[in-house]
């Protein structure tokens, strides 16, 4: 059995590994930890894991992290991660980071957050953690930067076609809407219930801190520069990411053509689905699984692909184990469904 420990267990990622981690047939969670003043029975602190686990969870300790583990998942915010992963690295074990830290290379890095990456060393030797693009890497990978749940649902969304995209100097213009769950567990007044329900709105238009993450995975694919408008909204629900896809069709070609060439590009992925013709999926559809459903159409001049996952599934955690299952050599699909 692999033996994990999942860093960050109390966040919503965290929460979720743990579900997994548990049910899955090839792996043990054997330590859990978070900012604790002292040792908690985990079970006591999410009582839905009760009968289910007696671990219990503490606070982070590197030594004894690495004495019992083969794979860490770091599943901390941002900025914290690059503290922590390089301490495990060192050490000669395998992480998986679910934060933003590892996504860009250290010079993208620089330019997008406008301040140096502290664990340069390993930030650009760092894989990005999309199987249906880097399966071969990801295999080979001491460190996997798990994508970001916007850029996953975009970048899946775009990859059959965004070499002719580039080639014909077409606009993309992308307009994501996000259930509450994907900012995290934190305090904020703008996440709070009486704001999120009965209410829909619009935030950080052309600002979002994923674009140079989408921008920068795409460019890398056409080995050119990409330009995402990406507009995100919050949903008021608690999971799920439905990204709408909009390019004006310039000879990209019929929508029969195009139906086909994503099934064609994603043929045997696991987890990747290309709906019928004339059916545009929604959250409900891939909520609670790892699934990325991808509906297309083009009417009127314009191609509107429409690409929906469980933000803390293939937006996260489902990913993660996905990662974690290629990495080992174990059945891919393993722990998800
Ligand atoms: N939510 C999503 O849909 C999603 C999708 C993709 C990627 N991600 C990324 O995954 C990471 C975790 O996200 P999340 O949504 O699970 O966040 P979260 O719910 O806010 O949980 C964050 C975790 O990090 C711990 N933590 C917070 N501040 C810390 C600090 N200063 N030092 C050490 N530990 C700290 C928290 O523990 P305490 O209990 O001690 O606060 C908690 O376990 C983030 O980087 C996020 O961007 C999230």
């Amino acid at each position: 059995m692999l033996k994990v420990g999942v860093v960050g267990c109390t966040g919503y990622s965290g929460q979720e590994l743990v579900d997994i981690l548990l049910d899955h047939p090839g792996v043990e969670i054997t330590c859990l930890t978070a900012r604790f003043d002292k040792p908690e029975i985990y079970s006591d602190v999410y009582p839905r894991f009760k009968g289910r686990t007696s671990l219990v969870c503490e606070s982070l300790n590197v030594d004894a992290v690495c004495e019992k583990t083969d794979l860490i998942f770091t599943a901390l915010p941002h900025t914290i991660s690059m503290d922590v992963v390089p301490r495990f690295i060192e050490k000669g074990k395998k992480v998986i980071d679910l934060s933003a830290d590892y996504r860009l290379s250290s010079k993208e890095y620089t330019n997008a957050y406008r301040k140096e990456h502290s664990d340069v060393e390993n930030i650009d030797k760092a894989v990005y953690g999309l199987p249906e693009m880097n399966r071969d890497k990801i295999k080979k990978a001491f460190l996997v930067a798990n994508p970001g749940c916007y850029p996953t649902s975009v970048i899946l969304g775009l990859l059959p076609i965004i070499k002719e995209v580039k080639q014909a100097g077409l606009n993309i213009v992308v307009d994501s809407k996000s259930g509450a769950s994907g900012a995290g567990r934190k305090a904020d007044i703008s996440l709070s219930f009486s704001e999120i329900n009965e209410n829909f709105k619009c935030y950080k238009p052309n600002e979002h801190q994923h674009i140079p993450e989408m921008e920068s995975i795409l460019s890398r694919v056409v080995k050119g520069e990409i330009q995402v408008n990406f507009i995100p909204h919050l949903l008021p629900v608690t999971r799920g990411i439905l990204s709408s896809i909009y390019i004006e069709d310039k000879g990209v070609g019929a929508e029969a053509a195009l139906r086909k060439k994503y099934v064609d590009y994603f043929s045997g992925e696991p987890f990747i689905r290309i709906s019928e013709q004339n059916y545009m999926p929604g959250i409900r559809d891939v909520a609670g699984t790892n699934y990325c459903d991808i509906g297309i159409k083009i009417v009127r001049g314009m191609i509107i692909i429409v690409s929906v996952i469980d933000n803390l599934l293939k937006g996260a955690s489902g990913q993660a184990v996905q990662n974690m299952n290629i990495m080992f050599g174990l059945d891919e699909t393993a722990g998800l469904k």
